[in-house]
């Protein structure tokens, strides 16, 4: 197994840290601060505009992540469309979908979306006086095919699933859902939310044919503030811009305008270029290391995780989501009888040990499974199991301190 903390330089400065928090940010290695500033030290000009080398240099940089992130999914560069990350990606698409939306038909979504796969979608819902239908999970926090088949009808205009749960690590078997809502009605558009799976699965767009995917650079060892929007080719054509402003539009005129093409259509504004480009060094990464290479560690830590947690604590622990880990990646929710998990969180951020402790933005989900809130670890490349041992021996030594 190839060792990656030192990889990233955040160790260094702090060698006691237990990261176990990607699900919300991964860490970034050397390569991708590297090559944040070397945009910012040698040809921090503006994309698209200017006619000197400088320009030149940072648009052909710029369009060269978006030739390697659609290489990363297998699509094409102009079905990729650079935003802020995986919410305003599904934002977009809450605007830019509106007007094939009217009263009575439906959205369809699942009970556990992020937030940022639901408000968009209810708030279109309640735009157009269309009706958000939801998809509930089985205890193993599976989907049930039988269930897709009963909601989705012909007026079904859309259906937004995530790949993976951000709190029961569920994998969804996509390809097989997004075929058969097909079936069952082909106008349907899929929505798929990979800001879980990106940096874990591998994915092939083509393969899974869904109409639209959104993740984060984020999660993925790159930068903050930049995130991905796949789309189809022939249904970015038709939609209409999400916001206006400079180099996205080909005329503008006193009365009408005529726009670009996609992805520029969708990239009105000045985007965060260093962030963009610094994002090739993390496909980069991601590349080298190999979703095989991943997969296997995440599994062994995740196996390992779950073993010694149950073996720590017995009953008085419950972990969420499927205990066939197989079927799971990147995180495992968890309740420790009597303790808060805002206080688990708290007591072990005070040994550097950093968890996620609330509702993980999953209200819907948390009031669904009557929990007010969980706690949650999550595990990347540089995870290792003297981490999750680190992890639960303070757990072990919080557990006894609310016993007393
Ligand atoms: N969506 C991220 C998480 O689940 C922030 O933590």
């Amino acid at each position: 197994m190839k060792l990656t903390k030192q990889d990233f330089p955040i160790f260094a400065h702090h060698p006691d840290l237990v990261y176990l928090d990607s699900a919300a940010t991964s860490l970034k290695p050397a390569s991708v601060i590297a090559k944040n500033v070397e945009y910012y030290e040698q040809y921090s000009a503006n994309i698209a505009r200017g006619l000197y080398s400088l320009s030149e240099q940072a648009t052909t940089e710029y369009e060269k992540t978006r030739e390697m992130t659609a290489e990363l999914i297998n699509a094409k560069p102009e079905e990729i469309i650079f935003t802020r990350g995986t919410t305003e990606s599904i934002n977009l698409l809450s605007y830019s979908l509106e007007s094939r939306l009217k009263e009575g038909d439906e959205i369809l979504v699942t009970i556990a979306e992020h937030h940022s796969n639901f408000l968009p979608w209810q708030a279109l819902a309640l735009r157009t006086k269309a009706t958000l239908k939801i998809l509930e999970l089985d205890a193993d926090g599976q989907v049930n095919f039988e269930d897709i088949k009963r909601l989705i009808t012909p007026r079904t205009k859309i259906f937004a699933l995530t790949f993976v749960s951000n709190v029961l690590g569920t994998i969804h078997p996509v390809k097989d859902i997004i075929s058969t809502a097909k079936a069952i009605n082909p106008e349907i558009l899929t929505i798929i939310d990979a800001a879980q799976a990106i940096a874990h699965l591998p994915i092939d767009v083509q393969n899974l044919n869904c109409d639209f995917l959104a993740f984060s650079s984020h999660k993925m060892f790159g930068p903050t503030g930049v995130g991905v929007l796949y789309g189809k080719l022939t249904l970015l054509e038709a939609m209409t811009p999400f916001q206006y402003g400079g180099e996205m539009v080909l005329e503008a005129k006193r009365k009408n305008s005529v726009f670009k093409n996609s992805p520029h259509k969708f990239e009105a504004g000045t985007p965060d270029i260093a962030g963009v480009i610094a994002f090739q060094e993390a496909i980069k990464y991601l590349q080298t290391l190999g979703y095989g290479t991943i997969r296997t560690h995440e599994l062994d830590i995740l196996n390992y995780a779950s073993d010694k947690l149950q073996e720590a604590f017995g009953d008085a622990i419950t972990l969420f989501g499927t205990k066939d880990i197989s079927k799971r990646s990147g995180v495992i929710a968890f309740s420790l009888a009597g303790i808060h998990p805002h206080d688990i969180a708290q007591m072990l951020g005070e040994q550097n040990i950093c968890i996620r402790a609330g509702q993980h933005c999953t209200t819907p989900l948390h009031d669904t499974l009557g929990l007010p809130a969980t706690a949650r670890l999550s595990v990347s490349m540089y995870t290792d199991r003297k981490d999750i041992a680190k992890f639960i021996e303070e757990l072990k030594k919080i557990q006894g301190l609310f016993e007393k």
